[in-house]
Parts: C-alpha cells; structure tokens; sequence
C-alpha cells in the first residue's frame, strides 16, 4: 500500500517554536499534525488545548489529527473543530456516551477517531464502526512521548486489520488504523506488516534533528519512508 500516513506528535517539538517545528516537518514531508490534548485527569500529564491549535492552523494546510486524552470529552470536540482540527480522536473510557461522542465529531464537520489503550478491548469498536474514520492503537499506556513500544500491539493490530478489512468489504468503506507510541525507524515495518497504514512518531521525529540543524527533519522523515517502501 502506498498510501502510509506518517503523523509526527508535537509533544516532542519545541513548545517554543511550535509553529515553525509543525512548518519544518511538513516541509520535510510528513502527512499529518499529531497534537496530544492531555487534561492531568485522564491522563496524568497536562499539555496544550484548543487556543493552540487555533495558533498553529494557519501555519499548515496538513490535517490536524487531535488526540484527545481528556474526560469529558463532549465539550472540547467543537471547541477543536472550530480549532481547525480535521480528525479528532477519544478513548472511549473517557466518554459516558461513545455512540453520541462519535456522532458529535462528525456533526461538527471532522473525521471521527475512537483510541484502544493496551488493555482497551477491540469489541468496543463493534457496535458504532459505521460511526469511524479511524481506529488509534496505543502501542504505550497514554500520558507521556518517549515510552518503549509495547510488543503485545503488533498482535492486537492484527486483530484490528482483519476487523477492519472485514467492515471494508461489507461496507466499501475504509477505516484507518493508526498506531500510536514508541514508534521508531527500527520497528516501524514490522508494524505496517500487522497492519497499521498510519504511524504517529513523536521522539522518534522530534528528537532526530541533524545535529548541525536540529530543528530539520527530512532525514528522518525519508528514513522512516524508506523503511515502509
Ligand atoms: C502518548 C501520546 C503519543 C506520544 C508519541 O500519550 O499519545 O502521541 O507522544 O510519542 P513517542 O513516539 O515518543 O512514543
Ligand atoms: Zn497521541
């Protein structure tokens, strides 16, 4: 398939340039934002919210994939799809009301993501598919960039892919899978061999700056290229 979606997570920029890290790494080539919303009670972290999204949306026609690990989440969807947000994606663990969550992103004019944690079982997908653009495997336990790439998903994106070629064929509707943490050039074509066709990598990106210009990312983005051709 030729159609990777590589979605570097700004977590790992430099929250001081913001725009001009989200500028660079598309012009090096990557396809989408990956912007992690984190609210220190889902998760135990605290990040960035709408009014940064906003700040960033004219400085990209990329889409913008908001990965919202927040509870609720019901009253920041239009706040980011007003943000500009293009995909906004939740945990269903942080929503009394998937179905109506899922409904509300799309009302709103974006593509609607549902997130899977490592111990999130798939069957949740079940009974709302016609109701997603995108399924997030967490390959880490939500909360932090730079964490190890939990084996055990490679299995569990197995699992999805055969789902979601399963619904693609009764449908004629393709859904995406993305995968998310700990992604890396060393482990990224076993993954899109178990099936993930969008990749989110924060340090694996960010953190691969040339030393003589840390804030470049073409190397880094063809290598990862390089290693789904
Ligand atoms: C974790 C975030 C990820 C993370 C990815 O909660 O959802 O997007 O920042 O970063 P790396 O690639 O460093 O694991
Ligand atoms: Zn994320």
């Amino acid at each position: 398939m030729s159609d990777f979606i590589l979605a570097p997570s700004i977590l790992s920029a430099d929250f001081a340039r913001l725009g001009e890290e989200v500028e660079n790494v598309i012009a090096a080539g990557a396809d989408w934002v990956h912007f992690d919303v984190m609210d220190n009670h889902y998760v135990p972290n605290l990040t960035i919210g709408p009014l940064v999204c906003a700040a960033l949306r004219p400085r990209t026609n990329a889409p913008i994939d908001a990965h919202l690990m927040v509870e609720p989440v019901d009253r920041l969807i239009p706040e980011f799809a007003r943000a500009g947000a293009n995909l906004i994606t939740f945990h269903p663990e942080a929503s009394r009301h998937v179905d109506r969550s899922l409904s509300l992103i799309r009302d709103q004019g974006c593509q609607a993501g549902l997130a899977f944690n490592p111990a999130t079982p798939l069957a949740c997908m079940d009974h709302v598919m016609d109701r997603l653009d995108l399924v997030l495997l967490m390959s880490v336990n939500p909360g932090f960039g730079g964490q190890a790439f939990i084996p055990a998903t490679l299995e569990k994106l197995q699992a999805t892919r055969l789902k979601l070629d399963a619904y693609a064929q009764k449908s004629g509707r393709r859904i995406r899978l993305e995968v998310d943490g700990g992604v890396k050039p060393e482990n990224i074509t076993p993954i899109a061999r178990a099936g993930a066709d969008a990749f989110v990598v924060g340090s694996g990106v960010f953190g691969a700056g040339r030393e003589n210009d840390p804030h470049r990312y073409d190397s880094i983005i063809a290598e990862l290229r390089g290693k789904l051709a």
